[in-house]
């Protein structure tokens, strides 16, 4: 299975996304994270600001994970991570977070906020060395949040 999980990554192409890539973003995002309502205002807003760095990861020309960060001097928080649930367990995830710290090498924090809930949010995130620093209350529809942190 490993074999077969490491094939599949071979074939996965990491890169920055720009405003060229609204489109295949955009449709990804509605088919299956639908749940998490982002305006086309907001995508061409992450997709054209230098504030923002958005990072896709492409198989067969099709999107099959990708990241929304905000990036402020040397810290990125991040917006949004979904992995395509077909794709899930086989690294993708870990590959984009491996490429934004090698893409910014002057990041020292990553951060982000995560329903208590998203169990497999937190697992990937330890997993990653995020460190839980606080409760945020009533963070979304009255769910609290962890607030996590990467030192880099
Ligand atoms: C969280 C998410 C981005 C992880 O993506 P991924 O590509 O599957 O993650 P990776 O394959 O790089 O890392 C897998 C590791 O994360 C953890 N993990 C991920 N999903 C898990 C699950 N369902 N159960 C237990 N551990 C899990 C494990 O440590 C796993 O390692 P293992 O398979 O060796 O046990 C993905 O599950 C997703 O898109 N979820 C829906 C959107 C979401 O919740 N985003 C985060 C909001 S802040």
């Amino acid at each position: 299975m490993q074999k077969l999980f490491m094939k599949i990554l071979q074939y996965i192409n990491i890169r920055k996304f720009f405003i060229e890539d609204f489109y295949i973003l955009q449709t990804f995002h509605v088919e299956h994270f639908h749940f998490y309502s982002i305006s086309n205002k907001e995508f061409t807003k992450y997709l054209s600001s230098r504030e923002y760095i958005v990072i896709g990861a492409i198989s067969s020309l099709t999107i099959v994970g990708y990241i929304i960060c905000l990036i402020v001097g040397d810290e990125a928080e991040i917006i949004y991570l979904c992995v395509h649930p077909n794709y899930h367990r086989i690294g993708i995830a870990s590959g984009i977070l491996q490429y934004l710290i090698r893409h910014i090498p002057s990041l020292k924090k990553i951060h982000l906020e995560v329903l208590m809930y998203n169990t497999q949010a937190i697992k990937f995130y330890k997993k990653q060395n995020f460190i839980i620093t606080h409760v945020r209350k009533n963070y979304s529809d009255g769910h609290d949040a962890y607030a996590m942190l990467k030192l880099l």
